[in-house]
């Protein structure tokens, strides 16, 4: 029997600690249900194609591109979005050594960031360049992303 991507799904979704209770299409990524249904439009659409980063969210403690990932495959996972993280050390780190220009990437780095110390207690730098990968800047170095990275390592 052919898959029906508008049948609709009535689910309950842990995003930021709080349970949401939504509508979720068969076909619908998770990126447009953060976006359009729930007004947390912190994750961008970039690509749309899994390759930016530009949309990334937590799923518990991992990064997760949002684009690519269905809505009702969120359902039993904490989703994590950069409005749910506050006044968090990467955040203050990024401010410190100036490691975003646009507000459009910048979301989705954070997140990766976040994810990424929260998973290693001391990542080495190639970790940190590999964990970098997933996620594209097209106008400045990942210099000072790293520094900000490195930076609350050291710190902690
Ligand atoms: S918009 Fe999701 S990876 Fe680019
Ligand atoms: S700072 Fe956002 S794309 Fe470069």
């Amino acid at each position: 029997m052919a898959r029906d991507e508008h049948q609709i799904f009535a689910a309950e979704l842990d995003i930021n600690n709080e349970m949401k209770n939504v509508e979720i299409r068969a076909g619908e990524t998770l990126l447009h249900l953060l976006r359009n249904k729930l007004s947390l439009t912190g994750a961008k659409p970039g690509c749309l194609n899994g390759d930016c980063g530009a949309c990334t969210v937590m799923v518990d403690n991992l990064p997760f591109k949002s684009c690519i990932m269905l809505a009702i495959e969120a359902a039993g996972h904490k989703i994590t979005t950069i409005e749910g993280l506050r006044d968090t050390p990467i955040q203050n780190a990024f401010i410190r050594h100036f490691a975003f220009q646009c507000g459009y990437c910048t979301p989705g780095f954070i997140i990766n960031c976040h994810s990424l110390l929260s998973t290693h207690i001391t990542p080495s730098k190639e970790v940190v360049k590999s964990w970098l990968a997933s996620n594209i800047c097209r106008c400045t170095s990942y210099q000072e992303i790293e520094e900000a990275i490195l930076s609350v390592i050291e710190t902690e």
